[in-house]
């Protein structure tokens, strides 16, 4: 593996290929623009079948390795003290975060999402499969490792939930059949309970359904394993749904909240403090009934609130 990615210096690959250069450590554009074109005739080559010649030799693996692990290897909180806990995530396991305001919940996303290697204020490590990874990882847009389900979802654009739907598919190399369009529409509407359509434009969406709609976009129209949640509103949305959906997609989820019913629906959570973990904790048997309880209430919030809205009067046992 290693020796696959060591790189050929422009130099080697030229005279290994029978030409001789006379100076070391060119560019491979400052040989090749240099050399008569007659002369890479008769080598049986041009400077367009070198240039692509030399790139294929340093281009990664078209398959990319699997997301296996995330490991956030410990730092340091506000007062330089080391930080407890090394913390190892797996595909289809849902985290939460919490902790007072500025305790350092954005903090730990912005480590991951920027997969920190000691350069950020907290000085952790973020590895994948247990290695530091790549720097072209950290820093390539389009192969995304992380996506970040954003609060601000303004959508401006000028288009329908349809036209929207197939631009995301098609930005992220996702074939854009009917059927996923269906799928997506079926989940969105599951998610926010009011029900919309493929021709709704984006500006008429209320907020639960705008949050439907981009819980099922990172779920469908996504390849990123990691997804990143910070304190997004969740009015509107069926939660429970809303996590039994990303978690089956298999990917790693990170969520900050204050909400207490998505923190106790995590498998663990995390408690930060003076930024850092300061607790890793994994949910009882207890903590799963008040978990029960409080989505219980909150089901019937909701049923009041669309009652009063249909203009009904509420009937409701207390
Ligand atoms: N370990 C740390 N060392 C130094 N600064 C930190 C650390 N953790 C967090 N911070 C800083 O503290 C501030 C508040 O953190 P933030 O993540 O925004 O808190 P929260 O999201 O919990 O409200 C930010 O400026 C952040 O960079
Ligand atoms: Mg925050």
């Amino acid at each position: 593996m290693e020796a696959e990615k060591r790189l050929v210096s422009p130099y080697d690959f030229l005279t290994d290929m029978g030409f001789e250069l006379f100076e070391k450590n060119q560019s491979l554009d400052s040989y090749v623009e240099a050399m008569n074109p007659d002369y890479l005739e008769d080598m049986g080559t041009n400077r367009e079948m070198l240039r692509a010649n030399y790139h294929a030799i340093h281009k990664k693996p078209e398959v990319d390795e699997k997301v296996k692990s995330i490991l956030i290897k410990g730092g340091v909180n506000k007062d330089g003290e080391k930080e407890g806990f090394d913390i190892l995530l797996k595909p289809g396991e849902i985290v939460s975060i919490v902790g007072p305001t500025g305790s350092g919940k954005s903090r730990l996303l912005a480590d991951i999402e920027w997969l920190a290697q000691g350069d950020t204020p907290t000085g952790r490590h973020i590895l994948i499969n247990g290695v530091q990874p790549d720097e072209d990882k950290r820093y390539s847009m389009d192969e995304k490792l992380i996506s970040q389900l954003s609060q601000n979802m303004n959508f401006v654009m000028d288009a329908n939930v349809e036209e929207f739907i197939r631009m995301h598919a098609h930005s992220r190399n996702i074939n854009e059949s009917d059927l996923l369009i269906e799928k997506v529409m079926q989940w969105a509407n599951d998610l926010a309970g009011e029900p919309f359509t493929k021709e709704t434009p984006l500006t008429a969406l209320s907020g639960g359904q705008s949050r439907a709609l981009m819980i099922v976009d990172v779920a469908f129209l996504c390849q990123s394993p990691i997804v990143l949640i910070d304190e997004i509103e969740n009015a509107g949305i069926d939660r429970r749904q809303a996590m039994a959906l990303l978690v089956s997609t298999e990917k790693i989820i990170l969520i900050a909240t204050h909400d207490p019913v998505l923190a106790l629906m995590a498998n663990r959570r995390l408690v930060i403090k003076n930024g850092a973990i300061d607790q890793v904790i994994e949910g009882d048997e207890h903590e799963k009934r008040v978990l029960g309880d409080l989505e219980k209430m909150a089901e019937k919030m909701l049923s009041v609130r669309n009652a009063l809205r249909m203009g009904n009067k509420i009937t409701l046992k207390v």
